[in-house]
């Protein structure tokens, strides 16, 4: 064990504040473009490049090896730098972005694959990953939405909590396991309309009853670190907040790990016109107790001083340098600053089969299967296929925030299609532009003749992977380009089309839906994605993935999200001009596809839902059994919902609220009941005095899926 606090008290100030400082990985590496370019070591003296604690932006371990070997002849007190990258859904073995995770509904799946991620990482030299991602979302144009499990706070904590204890492991000094930095604390992605980095006007009980609480799961599992969002919140940027850093995460939750910016938000409250010099930046953030400065200088150029001017106090530093030191500590970088990782590993840590065999397995749970006409599952004697659309042959299957994964290793669908039906004579059209969203439509003639000729079409569609993702936000959620219109033109031909479709949010399928006999959505899959979709496809796996987050009717409807309030006007039925209630006159008011909805190939049929009482005390407990019986010839998983609904409240109240889930599998014929517990703490809400409440009255519990509830039972909290 490194006696850190002896290291601390030997430390000069220069070499305290570097252990706060963050840079890519790019400056410490001199390149003959960087030496005569700006880029090169940042401008840094060679004692400031050599006080830097922590790297992000690397290539490998063999890049980590250089840098740490080269920083360690170079730092008097031989603190080994920290490296820190974003494995958000695997490094180099991708699997399903984690909106699909949230739709497996399956948090044992998740830490599989965030264990494997996470030993793929540490064999690339990672020690610390900027993940779980939990921002809350309910609006499709935000390109983010796809980083994070979904618009439900339970399901999206528990997901998050998940990656943290697989990343996490018994100990950090395990092999294979890394420390997490949960984020964008907080509200990030309630940006108003979609738009990344805008602003975000949220109450505080709309934050502690939606946005907050994934964060706080992520906590209570143990997250090392965490990292404050680039948006202002009441006007004030999250990573100087006082009331998120200190009231809500320290005070309130007991946080007292490492806080880190995001890259350059310290900076950038300039941009906010919060300051006009960077000291004061600096100052504001330090004062919120953010740690690390990632990317930014302020702390470089204006720590010294204000502690000189009095503003802080050289313990204030050393508390904030102990944090980031006792985490080093935890990683074992002390006694080994490779952490037992040789360049041997990453000779063999990546793509092994069972990582690909695990990605596959992923992909088809997080796949949803949203229409189905009795279509599918295809007959693998199907003699011709035609695979149409810019996502037939294509590899960029991946998704934004794929970390080290290559477009290269991922499997097309018309490479999963021809391995799985060798015999059937498969064509391939791509039918519209390269760039999917140009209007080049010169590629339908082609695409026509082919369905009309095939037995069967598979159209796929979607967005290209940088559709989404940071910096990536939509006016319009509609399939980009002429995608719609190329689906027209080939179902006029073929009635017998389904389509696979690719994205990074929720899209409008109104269209689409309104063309083909099935939909098939994949998200972006991963590595084994054309593998995956051809498995589900023909039946070889049986769809059971439930919306993580709505599909609207139209991008008119986001903000949209399923545990909505019920207004004092709410539509009553599907009448399109009811009339002063809250509804539009030109659509609907429900999205297209619902939070919680999947299809299967099997038949689940829900035949009652029962309480063990209609009166629960604040001491007792409640049990709810559900019947579901799979009514089919085919085995299958099925995720049994429970939701709640607070009928009368001092604070207004969702009309429906996921408090419990638990997937099964249901072999052909068989009757399950799944038994949920319900307590008290499940009806706690956020009233207008910031406090968490339950309160005595009437409750409602459903099953089935969001807008879609079943069997709904009356009880009492007494
Ligand atoms: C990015 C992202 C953040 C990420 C960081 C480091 O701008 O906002 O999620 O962890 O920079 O890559």
């Amino acid at each position: 064990m490194a006696d850190v606090k002896n290291i601390l008290k030997n430390m000069t100030i220069e070499e305290k504040i570097g252990q706060l400082m963050q840079q890519n990985a790019n400056v410490f590496i001199k390149t003959d473009a960087q030496i005569t370019g700006k880029q090169f070591n940042n401008g840094y003296t060679q004692d400031e490049l050599s006080n830097i604690g922590s790297v992000l932006n690397f290539k490998s371990f063999s890049e980590v090896k250089q840098l740490q070997e080269e920083h360690l002849k170079n730092d008097r007190n031989k603190i080994p730098m920290s490296f820190m990258m974003d494995v958000i859904h695997g490094y180099r073995t991708i699997y399903p972005i984690p909106l699909a995770l949230g739709c497996s509904f399956d948090p044992d799946l998740v830490t599989r694959c965030t264990k494997m991620a996470s030993k793929e990482a540490t064999a690339g030299g990672v020690h610390i990953t900027f993940t779980p991602m939990v921002d809350y979302v309910r609006d499709a144009r935000w390109g983010r939405v796809m980083e994070t499990c979904g618009e439900d706070p339970l399901l999206n904590g528990i997901m998050g909590a998940a990656q943290v204890k697989a990343f996490q492991g018994n100990s950090l000094r395990e092999k294979g396991t890394m420390a997490t930095c949960v984020k964008h604390f907080a509200a990030y992605g309630g940006a108003e309309a979609g738009k990344d980095y805008n602003t975000v006007e949220l109450s505080r009980h709309v934050l502690r009853e939606y946005y907050l609480p994934a964060y706080k799961a992520c906590i209570d599992a143990g997250a090392k670190m965490v990292m404050p969002s680039f948006n202002s919140l009441d006007g004030i940027p999250a990573t100087m907040n006082k009331w998120l850093m200190k009231q809500v995460l320290k005070d309130e939750w007991g946080f007292n790990g490492v806080t880190i910016s995001d890259y350059n938000a310290i900076g950038e409250f300039l941009k906010h016109g919060i300051f006009d010099n960077e000291k004061d930046a600096a100052k504001a953030a330090f004062s919120a107790e953010c740690d690390i400065e990632m990317i930014s200088n302020t702390y470089l150029h204006h720590l010294k001083e204000l502690i000189e001017e009095g503003v802080f106090t050289e313990q204030q530093l050393d508390e904030a340098v102990l944090r980031v030191l006792e985490l080093k500590e935890e990683l074992g970088l002390f006694e080994d600053p490779y952490r037992g990782v040789t360049e041997e590993d990453e000779q063999t840590a990546f793509l092994t089969p069972d990582s690909r065999t695990l990605v596959r397995k992923a992909a088809e749970e997080c796949a949803v299967l949203l229409k189905n006409d009795g279509i599918l599952p295809l007959s693998k004697d199907v003699r011709k296929i035609a695979l149409i659309g810019p996502l037939a042959d294509n590899n960029q299957i991946k998704g934004f925030w794929a970390c080290h994964g290559r477009d290269d290793e991922c499997v097309t669908v018309k490479e999963g299609v021809s391995a799985l039906v060798p015999n059937a004579e498969i064509t391939v059209v791509k039918g519209c532009g390269n760039l999917f969203d140009d209007y080049d439509r010169s590629g339908f003639d082609e695409a026509v003749k082919a369905a009309a000729s095939a037995d069967v079409v598979v159209l796929c569609l979607g967005e290209p992977q940088n559709y989404s993702g940071e910096g990536n936000s939509r006016l319009d959620i509609v399939l980009p380009g002429v995608q719609d219109e190329l689906a027209a033109a080939v179902c006029e031909v073929n009635p017998n089309t389904v389509a696979v479709t690719f994205s990074g949010r929720p899209l409008s399928f109104a269209r689409l839906s309104n063309n083909v006999k099935a939909i098939l959505h994949m998200w972006f899959p991963g590595t084994e994605g054309g593998n995956a979709a051809a498995s589900l496809l023909f039946g070889i796996a049986n769809p059971c993935g439930k919306l993580s987050m709505s599909f609207p009717y139209s991008v008119g409807q986001c903000p949209i999200y399923y545990n909505h309030l019920n207004t004092g006007r709410p539509k009553r039925d599907d009448s399109r001009y009811y009339g002063y209630c809250s509804n539009y006159i030109d659509g609907p008011n429900l999205p297209f596809y619902s939070f919680g909805y999947g299809l299967s190939y099997a038949n689940f049929v829900y035949e009652g839902l029962e309480l063990s009482s209609d009166k629960l005390t604040s001491s007792g407990a409640i049990e709810a059994v559900i019947t579901v019986k799979n009514d089919s010839g085919l085995d299958g998983k099925e995720t049994v919902m429970l939701y709640m609904r607070d009928l009368v409240a001092s604070t207004a109240r969702p009309i429906q609220q996921l408090i419990a889930f638990e997937k099964v599998e249901i072999k052909a014929g068989q009757t399950k009941q799944i038994k949920f517990n319900i307590t008290e703490s499940m009806l706690r809400f956020w009233n207008d005095k910031d406090e968490l409440v339950s309160e005595k009255g009437r409750f409602w519990l459903s099953t089935g899926y969001a807008d879609h509830l079943i069997f709904t039972k009356e009880f009492e909290l007494i």
